[in-house]
């Protein structure tokens, strides 16, 4: 079935919640061992900052007239060394049961779209090392590497 986008209403945000909460998870690194409930946590701090923006959008993905993931989008960010404006994903999930079925592919071919509407430069985001899942998703939909988080535990407790 035919997936379509749209924005989200106030009425998305139980599903946008919910699949968030439950899929921030795979933001976990084993550098920085923490809990799902602070990863859960996490996510809600990253909605309550774009609520608080009116450069931020979110995209609903439709399949059968039901949510199957969102994503998160500002626009208003700008490159640290060039100053260019560019668009940033602060975070996408697909419901488990939609998933390998191009729902992510689709969002992120419309939040392109955005960010070039925007006339924003680049579209960019943060993807943790160890999703392997989101990584092989951004690199097929033609996002390179650029810069790289680097972190080392400095106190015996945190190795
Ligand atoms: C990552 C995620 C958004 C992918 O959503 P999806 O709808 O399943 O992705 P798509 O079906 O559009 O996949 C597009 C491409 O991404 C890659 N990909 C997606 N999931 C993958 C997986 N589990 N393993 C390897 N490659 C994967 C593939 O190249 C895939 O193309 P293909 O199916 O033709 O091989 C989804 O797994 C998810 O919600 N994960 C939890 C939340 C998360 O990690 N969000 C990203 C935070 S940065």
């Amino acid at each position: 079935m035919a997936i379509s986008i749209r924005r989200a209403r106030a009425s998305d945000s139980e599903f946008v919640d919910g699949l968030g909460m439950q899929s921030a998870s795979t933001s976990l690194s084993p550098v920085r061992p923490a809990s799902a409930d602070a990863a859960a946590t996490a996510f809600r701090r990253a909605m309550e900052f774009c609520a608080d923006r009116n450069d931020a959008l979110t995209l609903i993905a439709e399949r059968d007239g039901q949510p199957a993931g969102f994503l998160m989008l500002l626009f208003e960010l700008t490159d640290d060394v060039t100053l260019q404006r560019q668009a940033f994903i602060v975070y996408m999930a697909v419901a488990p049961s939609q998933r390998r079925s191009g729902v992510a592919r689709t969002l992120l071919a419309a939040a392109e779209e955005e960010a070039r509407a925007r006339g924003a430069s680049h579209i960019s985001l943060m993807v943790t090392q160890a999703n392997a899942p989101a990584k092989a998703l951004y690199e097929q939909a033609g996002f390179l590497d650029e810069r790289v988080q680097m972190t080392k535990p400095v106190r015996a407790a945190a190795r």
